[in-house]
């Protein structure tokens, strides 16, 4: 089991003006529907990435990760897309808080992170949102938080080429403490909703996905053809009975697609629902079924978190157990009882430890407040 909550010494042992951290997230429910306009419920959590910043007497931004990657770019011109995926983030960041109004310095950042790179967590949300929030600090004058968090959405898509949607990057900026987030993709409101009495225990299967691989953008595009075919504006207007009216004009795998994301949509309305009530088994049910809709309605899972989820629910005091984020690989995300929390990390980590490879095993993590910095000193 691993967990790190606090700064990373890489950061605090480095001479800086500037510390910010922005978290990862875990969905508990609403998976592959913000792009659909559909209704999420994720959490930030206290697994994070972490930047600092250092002031540089010229007008470079020069970047370095704790694994040694190095970027540049210039702090007061529109940046060009480059070959390395990783720094595109931070350019896509630095090119949008540009056209916000922002006045960057130059300075030298470092990076670390306590989340697991391609784990469905959120890593680059996490990355993009530490980066907007170091240039806020930085210029001294902050963003609106749903301009940061779109921001950091349009460097995804127009500099790293993956057409996510909006739920990581509104995770990351509006987390709050001991707190899901019931977010509407559409209005992009964000109402907490309280984890009272229950923990979270994330599962990493240890198998890594790649959502720039083109999987992740298939499903949008097929979800984007079934609205059209079905003639809404998007899945989320769709529901149960007009699904069934048009089956025949979808395509099997259409009609697949069509009906994860309007079940899904309902799934995590309810789940909310469940939880303001405390209605905790209720809500682990529809975790469950949205395990199994991802499964073999979305076809996003993998063998491995077919393993856990099923693992998971078994084990007393866990209420559900799902894959969580894009699919493919990454972790499932159990809501258990606090109080059996401990036991049940452990058994899954012993399970993990018997039936997957060595990256698989429990992170130990809670809900968290969203991005901020930690220190500002003026220069
Ligand atoms: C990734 C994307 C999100 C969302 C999830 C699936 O995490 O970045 O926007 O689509 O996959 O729910």
């Amino acid at each position: 089991m691993s967990a790190l909550h606090s700064v990373p010494a890489l950061l605090s042992r480095t001479p800086h003006d500037w510390l910010v951290s922005a978290p990862g997230r875990v969905n508990i429910i609403g998976e592959h529907v913000d792009y659909c306009d559909g209704f999420v419920l994720p959490a930030a959590i206290s697994l994070r990435t972490w930047m600092s910043g250092a002031h540089r007497p010229d007008s470079l931004i020069v970047v370095e990760t704790e694994d040694g990657l190095r970027a540049e770019m210039t702090a007061d011109a529109i940046p060009q897309a480059g070959p390395e995926k990783w720094a595109n983030y931070l350019r896509g960041v630095l090119a949008g808080c540009l056209e916000a109004g922002l006045t960057v310095p130059g300075m030298e950042v470092r990076i670390a992170s306590t989340l697991p790179q391609g784990g469905g967590l959120a890593s680059s949300a996490a990355l993009t949102v530490a980066f907007a929030t170091l240039l806020e600090a930085a210029a001294g004058r902050m963003l609106d938080p749903d301009g940061k968090a779109r921001i950091c959405q349009e460097a995804e898509s127009r500099y790293a080429g993956v057409p996510s949607g909006c739920m990581d990057q509104l995770a990351s900026v509006h987390g709050r403490a001991g707190h899901a987030l019931l977010i509407d993709c559409r209005s992009r409101s964000v109402e907490p909703v309280p984890l009272h009495g229950v923990s979270l225990l994330i599962i990493n299967s240890g198998v890594r996905h790649d959502l720039a691989d083109g999987a992740y953008a298939t499903r949008r595009a097929e979800t984007e053809e079934a609205a059209e075919v079905l003639g809404v504006p998007a899945l989320r207007d769709a529901g149960e009975p007009l699904l069934i009216n048009h089956a025949a004009d979808l395509s099997p795998v259409l009609f697949q697609r069509a009906r994860h994301v309007i079940g899904e949509c309902a799934r995590t309305l309810a789940c909310a629902a469940a939880m303001k009530s405390g209605d905790w088994p209720r809500a682990g049910a529809l975790m469950n079924g949205s395990h199994v809709s991802l499964r073999d309605d979305f076809e996003v899972s993998s063998p491995e978190l077919d393993l856990i989820a099923a693992h998971a629910q078994q084990i007393p005091g866990v209420h559900g157990c799902r894959m969580t984020g894009g699919g493919f690989g990454g972790c499932c995300v159990a809501l258990v009882q606090t109080e059996q929390a401990g036991e049940a990390a452990r058994s899954l980590e012993t399970f993990c430890r018997a039936r997957l490879g060595p990256g698989a095993g429990v992170l130990l993590t809670e809900a968290a407040d969203g991005a901020a910095p930690i220190v500002s000193v003026p220069a």
